[in-house]
């Protein structure tokens, strides 16, 4: 399946990916994970976006289009994928649609993952990341590390990231009202979109969703 995720910040989108990604067997891909690995591995597409994610903006669409096809044009992607965090506004949408008209293939769903203000706030303040994947995940209270500080997956050292301080946080998320809602209506329009309810424990997402994208597949 080719799939698009969206959601506020925070919604708990890395997360279920992972989850999901492994279950329909197709690669979880990141923009917000890419771009970190580019800026710890201090290449000239991490100095680029570093500004902004630093902000809470997004980065520059040239730049981001240019990352998201390049991921996609690898092979992993050819059968199917899990975007998550591309598209973010209306230029990456139609950009995205016209990669895959290109190549004679289109998106199977959209999943939006919906859950108020005051959780996304909770989910981000209580957030640690792993120092050598960011898409190592794991929170303080609702999803701990057996090891306070040390990644479960690689052992790694857990951080918080420097765009969760809790003014960037709002930020984030009035940029993700402004640019990336929108593009939720340009999906329902397509007839894409499944809404599922993003509260609850982390299994129990996964299953909404998995129902979810049973019932549109
Ligand atoms: P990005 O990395 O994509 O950040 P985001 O969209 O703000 O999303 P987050 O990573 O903050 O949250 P998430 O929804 O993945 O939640 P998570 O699973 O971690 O982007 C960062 C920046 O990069 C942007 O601001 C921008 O600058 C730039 N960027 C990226 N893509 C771009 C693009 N396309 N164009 C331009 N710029 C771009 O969960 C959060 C916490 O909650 C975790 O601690 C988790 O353990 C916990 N949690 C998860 N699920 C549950 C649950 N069910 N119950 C309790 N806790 C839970
Ligand atoms: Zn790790």
């Amino acid at each position: 399946m080719r799939i698009v995720l969206v959601g506020p910040p925070g919604a708990g989108k890395g997360t279920q990916a992972a989850y999901l990604a492994e279950k329909l067997s197709i690669p979880h891909i990141s923009t917000g994970d890419l771009f970190r690995a580019n800026i710890s591995q201090g290449t000239s597409l991490g100095k680029q976006a570093q500004e902004y994610m630093r902000a809470g903006q997004l980065v520059p669409d040239e730049v981001t289009i240019g990352m998201a096809e390049d991921r996609l044009d690898q092979p992993d992607a050819e059968q199917g994928f899990l975007l998550d965090g591309f598209p973010r506004n209306q230029i990456q949408a139609e950009a995205l649609d016209a990669y895959l008209a290109e190549r004679g293939v289109s998106l199977d769903a959209v999943l939006d993952l919906e859950v108020p203000e005051s959780e996304v706030i909770k989910r981000i303040a209580g957030r640690r990341t792993c120092r050598n994947d960011s898409s190592h995940t794991f929170h303080v209270e609702y999803k701990p590390s057996k090891v306070p500080g040390v990644c479960d997956t690689c052992g790694g050292e857990l951080y918080q990231r420097e765009d969760d301080s809790e003014e960037t946080v709002r930020k984030r998320l009035e940029v993700y009202h402004r640019e990336t809602e929108p593009i939720i209506d340009y999906y329902k329009a397509k007839g894409l979109v499944v809404t599922i309810s993003a509260l609850g424990k982390v299994a129990e997402v996964t299953q909404r969703a998995m129902d979810a994208l049973a019932a549109k597949a």
